[in-house]
């Protein structure tokens, strides 16, 4: 199946090279489109890159959007009219960086980007937060674990968006866990409980509190 990657930066290339090496086809985007065209490169014949945006999104079954928190809504915007039916997997922290680097929230405590982040896509797009409760090197080294699977956590309100990005998180060589609907979204991102961990499937489930 085919996946749309829109920004070629430190997380969006790292889900590319996993998602690849799992067997997927890519579409890649970028606002540099020098970065786009190097990840392909370095990819091979899985990976294409596409013209613009909403060229990428064209003919995939799925979009990542591994984009900074303060220009995903330009983006959704700007292919609002190709997301219908389609998977949107989105692993922005709602965090932006400042002139000496430091990091710092965008959006109030308690409220989880993926809480906006439904509330900006159009009708018919089934959204799932993933990808981004690990740093990029961390879901890197983690990933097709043995012999225990290191798990994934994603969260979704969607059933088929479930399903679909179960079987991306498994492409990419990890266990997918659902930590819940996307109210639960928060425990994914920078300060959430379950950032940055690297767990099997069982300590996992026990942490969410599941079977
Ligand atoms: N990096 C991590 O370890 C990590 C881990 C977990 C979650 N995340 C989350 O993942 C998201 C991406 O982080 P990152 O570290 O990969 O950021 P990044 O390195 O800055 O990459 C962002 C990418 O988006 C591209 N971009 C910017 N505006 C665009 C537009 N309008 N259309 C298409 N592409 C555009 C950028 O291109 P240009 O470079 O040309 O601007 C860049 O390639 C963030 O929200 C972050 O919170 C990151």
């Amino acid at each position: 199946m085919t996946t749309a990657i829109i920004g070629t930066g430190g997380l969006g290339s790292a889900i590319a090279r996993q998602l690849a090496s799992g067997g997927e086809i890519l579409r890649l985007s970028s606002a540099d489109p020098v970065s786009a065209r190097t990840l392909a490169a370095e990819i091979g014949h899985a990976a294409v890159v596409a013209a613009d945006n909403r060229d990428a999104v064209q003919g995939a079954d799925a979009v990542v959007l591994a984009l900074r928190f303060i220009v995903l809504k330009g983006v959704i915007d700007e292919i609002a009219d190709s997301l219908t039916g389609k998977l949107v997997v989105v692993p922005s922290n709602p965090l932006t960086t400042d002139a000496h680097g430091n990091l710092s929230r965008v959006l109030p405590e308690g409220q989880s980007s993926g809480e906006v982040v439904a509330e900006w896509l159009p009708a018919g797009a089934r959204l799932a937060m993933a990808f981004g409760s690990m740093s990029a090197k961390l879901f890197e080294s983690a990933s097709n674990r043995s012999p225990e699977p290191a798990v994934l956590f994603y969260a979704t309100d969607d059933d088929r968006a479930g399903e679909e990005v179960e079987r991306l998180i498994r492409m990419a060589g990890f266990e997918p866990v659902k930590v819940g609907g996307i109210d639960q979204s928060g425990r994914l991102e920078v300060g959430g409980d379950l950032h940055d961990l690297v767990v099997g499937p069982a300590e996992a489930r026990s942490l969410i509190g599941g079977p």
